[in-house]
């Protein structure tokens, strides 16, 4: 590919030729490490990354530079398809995924505008719609695509925010926040993501508005606690707008009960919102299901297709229970969103914080048809049963104690006799020497480990050998020391 002319990807005989052979390239230059991460320590990839000009005056061919690359940068890459890759909610991606991402790219429809994507913007909204239905709420059922978990809880307490304003007859987009805005309040769990904390900071709110609500030993937000907090928050003269149930946590993956943290937000008049991140495409497993019931009740819900779906980042989904909730967000702008459009015309930007956007629908629309869902619950399942099998190998071994019994695809535990320190040395051991990436965390003050299981072709054996890596890490300190 040398000039700039043949360097652009054109839907004609010639131009498929060239990306095959591009995309065979690509391939063809991969490196994968031997374990689940190179051994490179941070200077040595610092100073290996640092050393190639990002911009030269001449360019080289391609496959120069994707050897290079390759040979940089994917050969010490995290392998998220390693089965000792098991530290965070980060799972490999499904061939059909992976191969929409190209067509994806080389579309490049941008959903902020119909005239920009009429096609993919209908894609988009079936498939909001087919995710609404799956939840069970009503035909107004909707929602929008956007780059993450973090992204969707922030979609989702800005409508609670706008909402909660426009309950006493303020415009907050045109308007800001009224000083009763001082006293709003959100409830989440303790175990919460930090997103719903960063959202009501970013909203102007501050971090302060955020009460939590303290949560049983399996990280399972206490309802008594939960009555507690309202009563006194209430008592405080403060407003809660919007009370936040999570369904998977992102240490223990504990789900709280959706269906009375709803039936609270009712009769407090309250936004409910459920950051279903973690645990949403457990409504597609027959088993797990059951533990999202009261999800139909939320006001606004967040999905996260790259976790539990096995999609490539960025996948992510605020869902709504009305669609008209989108227009409390809703800047018109000459350009895009005019209101003036023929009817069915939908400029997706009304509903999104972004405005360019990527087209991320599309392959979580072609995985979820090639596969189907019983393919969907059996890859759920299995990864919840590993940890599982992982909390049976750990509640047997004399070194380790297990946080909780688990309930998702994340099994937490520590090392009786050993220090906060003793722990960081595994995780960091193991990481360093590139043998293992293994979760570190805090759960209330307890320091501990983590494994995440996120692919489902992980086998019981490498689930064992996973414990006595882990066990054999910790004999390796003592006799360091
Ligand atoms: C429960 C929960 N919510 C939200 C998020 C944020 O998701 P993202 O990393 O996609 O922004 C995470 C991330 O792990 C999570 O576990």
């Amino acid at each position: 590919m040398s000039t700039w002319r043949e360097s652009f990807a054109e839907l004609d005989a010639h131009g498929i030729e060239r990306l095959e052979q591009a995309s065979a390239e690509a391939l063809a230059s991969l490196r994968r490490p031997a374990g689940p991460r190179s051994a490179l320590t941070p200077t040595q990839l610092h100073e290996l990354i640092g050393a190639n000009e990002i911009c030269p005056e001449k360019g080289s061919s391609l496959s120069e530079v994707l050897n290079e690359f390759a040979s940089s940068v994917w050969a010490n890459s995290v392998v998220p398809f390693d089965p000792s890759c098991v530290a965070h909610l980060h799972p490999p991606a499904l061939l059909p995924s992976v191969v929409t991402e190209m067509t994806v790219a080389l579309m490049n429809q941008s959903m902020d505008s119909w005239d920009q994507s009429p096609a993919a913007t209908e894609v988009e909204l079936h498939l909001m719609k087919w995710l609404s239905h799956l939840m069970g709420m009503p035909t107004s059922g909707s929602g929008v695509m956007t780059s993450g978990g973090t992204a969707s809880n922030l979609l989702g307490i800005t409508l609670a925010r706008s909402w909660a304003a426009s309950t006493i007859g303020v415009d907050v987009l045109q308007m800001g926040l009224p000083p009763e805005a001082k006293t709003w309040r959100v409830l989440c769990s303790d175990q919460a993501h930090f997103s719903v904390q960063r959202a009501t900071a970013q909203l102007g709110l501050g971090r302060d508005a955020v009460v939590t609500v303290p949560t049983d030993p399996r990280g399972v937000m206490d309802l008594a606690e939960l009555d507690a907090t309202i009563a006194q928050v209430q008592a405080q003269g403060q407003r809660i707008i919007a009370l936040v149930g999570t369904a998977g946590t992102t240490d223990l993956g504990a789900v709280d009960a959706l269906d009375a943290i709803a039936s609270r937000a009712e009769e407090i008049g309250a936004w409910f919102h459920v950051d279903a991140a973690v645990a949403g495409s457990y409504l597609l497993s027959g088993t797990l299901a059951p533990m999202l019931d009261g999800i139909a009740r939320a006001d606004s819900v967040t999905v996260d297709f790259h976790k539990l779906w096995f999609q490539p980042f960025n996948a992510s989904a605020l869902v709504v229970k009305d669609v008209d909730r989108f227009d409390l967000l809703r800047v018109k702008s000459k350009y895009l969103d005019r209101g003036d459009e023929v009817e069915g015309m939908i400029n997706l930007v009304g509903r999104s914080l972004d405005t360019s956007r990527r087209f991320d629908a599309a392959k979580i629309v072609i995985t979820l048809r090639t596969l189907g869902r019983e393919a969907f619950a059996e890859m759920i399942d299995r990864v919840v049963a590993l940890s599982a099998l992982a909390a049976r190998g750990i509640a047997k071994a004399d070194e380790l104690e297990l946080v909780t019994w688990p309930t998702g695809p994340m099994c937490v535990f520590d090392a009786p006799g050993h220090s906060a320190d003793d722990l960081r040395r595994v995780q960091q051991n193991l990481l360093l020497r590139g043998e293992m990436v293994l979760g570190r965390t805090e759960i209330k003050g307890r320091a501990a480990l983590k494994f995440t299981f996120m692919n489902p072709l992980v086998t019981d054996q490498d689930v064992e050998r996973l414990v006595t890596m882990v066990i054999s890490e910790l004999h390796s300190l003592s006799v360091e020391s």
